[in-house]
């Protein structure tokens, strides 16, 4: 992954953010900076109808899940208060950020030549890396296609830190980070704990779509009440 640490008089050392991926553009009314501003608060949302869709497909995940949503919230709606105990919650939101990373590809303009992979790199070239690329890569997770919750166990077996980068790296790195993995894990819980989804005859979970966002496939399911007590 493209990453400096040694900040050289800006931030990202010698790799930043290209000004193509931010421009200044005329907008009535600024229409656009304000969109630029709501846009990252969509991944976690984007990345909620990932998990659903995903669950959806995956009881063996989908049953332990509810057992403990269950056992945690007792009717209620997750709260802050409730993230220490939602462990296997919080598994499943980053091994569905590992699959489908609502931002599949980063990018950086080189500042100062720059060797990087065995490539030279002058000053100015574009360099994107994909966050879902790295995230399937067999040499980092066994079986990457798989979704596993239970690879994020704490221990030497987990995947090394910089090897799940749903959130970028570097200088750069989203600042919303602990916010989205909150906000995702408190909304799987609550939906889980009070929903039962199951998708409609017939449909089936395919490949993510890219656009400007990784996002699911359309995908139809059915929300049934779970009676609690
Ligand atoms: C699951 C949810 C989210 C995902 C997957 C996500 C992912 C990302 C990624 C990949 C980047 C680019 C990082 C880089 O260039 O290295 C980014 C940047 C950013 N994100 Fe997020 N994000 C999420 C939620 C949020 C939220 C909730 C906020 C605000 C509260 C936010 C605010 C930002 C901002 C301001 C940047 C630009 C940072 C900069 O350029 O210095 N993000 N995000």
């Amino acid at each position: 992954m493209p990453d400096s640490t040694e900040a050289k008089g800006h931030r990202g050392g010698a790799l930043a953010m290209p000004q193509a991926f931010s421009p200044p553009l005329p907008t009535p009314r600024g229409a656009l900076p304000l969109l630029g501003h709501l846009l990252p608060l969509l991944r976690a949302p984007l990345a909620l109808l990932a998990l659903l869709a995903l669950l959806a497909q995956h009881p063996d995940v989908a049953h332990p899940l509810r057992t403990e949503v269950d056992t945690v919230l007792d009717g209620w709606t997750a709260a802050y208060d409730d993230l220490p105990r939602l462990h296997l919650t919080a598994r499943v939101v980053n091994e569905t950020l590992r699959l489908w990373p609502p931002v599949w590809a980063v990018p950086r303009v080189v500042t100062t030549d720059t060797r990087l992979g065995g490539h030279d790199l002058p000053a100015g070239t574009l360099v994107v890396y994909s966050p879902y690329l790295v995230h399937l890569r067999p040499e980092l997770y066994g079986d990457p296609e798989r979704l596993d919750p239970d690879r994020w166990m704490p221990g030497p077996t987990a995947p090394p830190r910089e090897a799940c980068v749903p959130f970028g790296g570097g200088a750069r790195k989203c600042i919303g980070d602990t916010f989205g993995l909150t906000e995702a894990t408190l909304a799987l819980a609550t939906i889980t704990h009070h929903w039962h989804l199951e998708p409609l005859p017939g449909q089936r979970v395919r490949r993510p779509v890219p656009g400007g966002t990784l996002r699911p496939s359309p995908f139809r399911m059915r929300a049934i009440r779970r009676p609690w007590r």
